[in-house]
């Protein structure tokens, strides 16, 4: 707050996202999966449905399906515009100036960009890529204090693909209840699963707040997702949506309601598709060993190899864009260096291709 009474926000580019942008012949810099066609969920959309605001916090229907998939009430859930606002919404009502806030890296960047606006204290804890990726709860339990105000994580984690299991979740929450922060669980991957069963996620831990969409069940334009936690804490989410979007998209509610119906068939075709793309992935880091190392993915839809090479990960993925018309993410924009973030997500033969061209692309650059 300045001396003028008016806050003075400041946010930094996201850099992931206008990355993204960039055009390329083959793109394997995305993280989801590929895109369901209407016709996959509503075959007959209704064209005679009266285009208004629904229930500002969901439709009973959707907030149903949501309650159930997490094993809450339905008043433990709040509708928001995709995970994105959920995020925005969260950050919002929990933080003030000055608190301190942890995030896990590597990391999707958009609640840590959210929180240095607001003022946040921004720090980190660290999955350890030796450890496939697992939390480093000591390093956690060692910095956090009484200012600590909110722990941050994605799970499945977005870029390395690793889950957190229920007893380090536990754990997790047990070091953020001895100093009273919320656990913040983005959970955007939800469905994503190789084993086709839902990560772990803080619902039992009183400030446990889960955030999530169905975006990564292939439907990404429907811009629909939710704010999961304590009813005390849906109701401040809610006070603060009618001031963000007010209402979230209805022809996307409708979409939704059906998607979360038969989500057993979206997840299925997930792990269907990424299958087939894990045994290519799998196949081409055999016959390249000499280039990167990875561990395979336990959710999500992609693989954050770890690659043989001088070039910062910035440097590396424009000169592969530019040379090869192949993009990848960089993982510097996760807060890891000498990474890239790869898409297996996609259907049919561009991630062979890709793999193809980076390969030369490295070995050209192999010093
Ligand atoms: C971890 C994570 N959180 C949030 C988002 C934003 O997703 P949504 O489409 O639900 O707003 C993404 C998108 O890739 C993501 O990977």
């Amino acid at each position: 707050m300045n001396s003028k009474g008016a806050p003075h926000l400041k946010i930094d580019p996201f850099r992931l996202e206008r990355w993204l942008l960039e055009k390329a012949e083959i793109d394997l810099g995305g993280g989801g999966v590929a895109k369901l066609q209407l016709k996959e969920v509503i075959p007959q959309m209704p064209t005679d449905t009266a285009m208004m605001y629904g229930r500002t916090c969901g439709s009973e229907a959707l907030r149903a399906q949501v309650a159930e998939w997490y094993r809450v009430e339905p008043e433990n859930v709040l509708i928001t515009s995709g995970t994105s606002e959920a995020n925005l919404i969260i950050n919002l009502v929990l933080l003030e100036q000055g608190d301190e806030y942890f995030t896990e890296v590597p990391q999707y960047e958009q609640t840590t960009g959210l929180a240095r606006m607001l003022g946040a204290k921004v720090k980190p804890f660290h999955l350890v890529e030796d450890k496939g990726w697992a939390p480093d709860l000591k390093e956690l339990k060692e910095k956090v204090n009484r200012h600590t105000k909110l722990i941050f994580l994605n799970n499945p984690n977005n870029p390395t693909g690793a889950i957190m299991t229920q007893e380090e979740m536990q754990a997790l929450c047990e070091i953020a209840e001895h100093v009273g922060a919320y656990v913040h669980c983005d959970n955007a991957l939800r469905g994503s699963e190789t084993d086709g069963k839902p990560a772990a996620t803080p619902e039992f831990y009183e400030r446990g707040v889960i955030t999530g969409s169905i975006s990564k069940l292939g439907a990404t334009s429907p811009r629909i997702g939710w704010i999961v936690a304590e009813k005390e804490i849906i109701e401040r989410c809610w006070v603060m949506k009618d001031y963000t979007t007010l209402s979230h998209c209805g022809i996307g509610e409708m979409i939704a309601e059906r998607l979360l119906t038969n989500r057993a068939r979206y997840i299925k075709r997930n792990q269907t598709i990424k299958q087939a793309n894990v045994d290519t992935w799998n196949a081409w880091c055999e016959e390249n060993p000499d280039l990167v190392t990875c561990a395979e993915p336990k959710g999500g839809f992609t693989v954050f190899p770890r690659y043989k090479n001088r070039l910062g990960s910035s440097k590396f993925s424009e000169r592969l864009l530019k040379e090869e018309g192949v993009m990848v993410s960089p993982g510097d924009q996760f807060g890891v260096e000498r990474h890239l973030r790869i898409n297996i997500g996609m259907k049919g033969e561009t991630l062979a291709q890709g793999l193809d061209r980076i390969g030369r692309f490295m070995r050209r650059t192999l010093k």
